[in-house]
């Protein structure tokens, strides 16, 4: 028996994304980012990104269809990001999905934007193993889940009590005069310097929970930036760049293996933007595999917000047999 094709619609933040899946096969993923006209202004900003979502939707609906050789008529259901995200970016993803649900009069799924992140990866590597933990980390969002269920059991164990870690990517760039997104540039810069020449701080060290903190550690960059400047050396860029992202990836990957230890999940995931990162990738490998842990990380394309992930999740809810939501789903911007 064929398994139903689901049409996944993301837009909570700058990606407006349509992906096509049948069960964990990826059939069209097409994505339409708005990046290049948030980065004068060195982060997103909502009103651009709602607007641009409204210009790309249709068009790359169409491209999804395309690509993936199918017809609007041949969905079986639409799955849409209900949250969390930029309320008016969720507005528009939503919106959609209901005029498409209604137009084809099949069922329409709002879904978990973070659970969608995590179950891309069976787009990849196959069905997740239960239970996983994964570490969600991008522009957005530094989370750490508890799955038992994708569809019906996901738990929160921990979350950023200030900057995103990609946030603080993007901000540590800038005070680099390295280009935004600064994940890509702070890699590349950090692969040509020495991680231990100089040692920044490491937030929410040992403090006995899963939640995280990179303000402290932006604040820390910018006061040696400015000690060097004031003394009139030159910045050695590739040096601070090395040590900022040894103090995230060294905690991100700590409290990830340890809420596996703790949980005694086998599993674990590592998805969103930042989870493209070479260090935290090196990282990650060498601790999992020191403690017995099975790592499955997403192919780059497939950690960056993009309707396949939500597609991917709608299928898993399908599946589990969940009822619809109703046309009067509203955005949610909670787990
Ligand atoms: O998942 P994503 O595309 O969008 C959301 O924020 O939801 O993640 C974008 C973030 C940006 O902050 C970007 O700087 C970061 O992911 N990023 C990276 C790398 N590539 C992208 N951070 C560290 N290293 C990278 N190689
Ligand atoms: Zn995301």
């Amino acid at each position: 028996l064929d398994q139903p094709l689901i049409l996944g619609i993301e837009t909570s933040c700058d990606e407006t994304g349509v992906g096509l899946v049948r069960g964990c096969e990826l059939l069209g993923d097409e994505v339409a980012s708005s990046v290049d006209q948030h980065a004068r202004f060195g982060g997103v900003v909502p009103e651009v990104a709602s607007r641009a979502h409204l210009e790309a939707m249709t068009p790359t609906v169409r491209r999804a269809l395309d690509s993936a050789g199918v017809k609007l008529a041949d969905v079986d259901a639409i799955a849409v990001t209900a949250g969390p995200g930029l309320a008016g970016a969720l507005l528009v993803g939503v919106s959609a999905a209901k005029a498409y649900a209604m137009a084809l009069g099949k069922p329409l799924y709002g879904v978990n934007h973070l659970v969608g992140h995590v179950a891309v990866d069976q787009l990849e590597h196959g069905p997740l193993p239960k239970p996983a933990i994964a570490l969600l980390v991008s522009g957005g969002h530094t989370s750490l889940l508890l799955m038992r269920d994708l569809a019906t059991d996901v738990q929160s164990l921990g979350d950023t009590v200030d900057d995103a870690a990609g946030e603080a990517y993007d901000k540590v760039a800038r005070l680099l005069n390295l280009p935004y997104p600064g994940g890509p540039p702070i890699d590349r810069a950090a692969r040509e310097g020495d991680a231990r020449a100089i040692r920044f701080p490491r937030g929410k060290w040992g403090d006995g929970t899963y939640d995280f903190s990179f303000s402290g550690l932006k604040t820390a960059v910018a006061r040696w930036v400015e000690d060097t400047v004031r003394d009139g050396r030159e910045v050695p860029v590739n040096d601070i760049a090395a040590g900022f992202q040894e103090s995230v990836v060294d905690v991100l990957t700590r409290k990830a293996v340890d809420a596996c230890l703790e949980h005694g999940v086998e599993h674990l995931v590592i998805s969103g933007g930042v989870a493209a990162n070479s260090r935290l990738r090196a990282l990650a490998e060498q601790r999992c595999a020191e403690a017995g842990i099975n790592l499955r990380v997403p192919r780059p394309r497939l950690c960056t917000d993009n309707g396949a992930m939500i597609a991917a999740l709608g299928a898993e809810v399908v599946a589990a047999g969940l009822p619809p939501s109703s046309l009067n789903l509203a955005t949610d911007t909670s787990l």
